[in-house]
């Protein structure tokens, strides 16, 4: 069942999921910091395959969420300075930080195909799904 599966099986599930039922939701991913070295590391995800495995804090979008400790919604990727592109498909990305006991431990990221899909409502929603999975630590 469900319950058997590792908390990585479990993230991966949730990738899979976002990825498959929401349209817009092309790459879907998870990045967890290693506080010390300030690197953030790829976990679990789904989509194509990337490069960017250990982005620095401060170093595009996941890297600036890492230091802020707010979403980041980018409705164009082509407008920002400080963004690593992983694909030229990719046209718009949201990032939001996933807190345990208060900590920034990671983020999900969320890539699209579609221009400015990201609303208010992905924020919230995304925020309700990682409290659900910070219950995983
Ligand atoms: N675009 C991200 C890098 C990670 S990929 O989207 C998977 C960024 O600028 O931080």
């Amino acid at each position: 069942t469900l319950f058997d599966l590792s908390r990585e099986e479990k993230l991966q599930k949730i990738c899979q999921l976002l990825h498959d039922e929401v349209d817009y939701y092309n790459w879907v991913g998870f990045y967890f910091a290693n506080h010390e070295a300030q690197t953030l590391h790829l976990g679990p995800y789904v989509g194509a395959e990337t490069d960017h495995t250990v982005i620095p804090f401060g170093k595009g979008i996941c890297g600036q969420v890492a230091v802020s400790n707010k979403n980041f919604v980018v409705p164009d990727v082509s407008a920002q300075e400080n963004y690593i592109a992983c694909s030229f498909t990719v046209k718009s990305e949201i990032v939001v930080p996933l807190f345990v006991n208060g900590k920034n431990i990671g983020q999900i990221d969320i890539d699209s195909h579609v221009l400015d899909p990201f609303s208010k409502k992905d924020e919230k929603f995304l925020e309700f799904v990682n409290e659900e999975v910070a219950k995983l630590f």
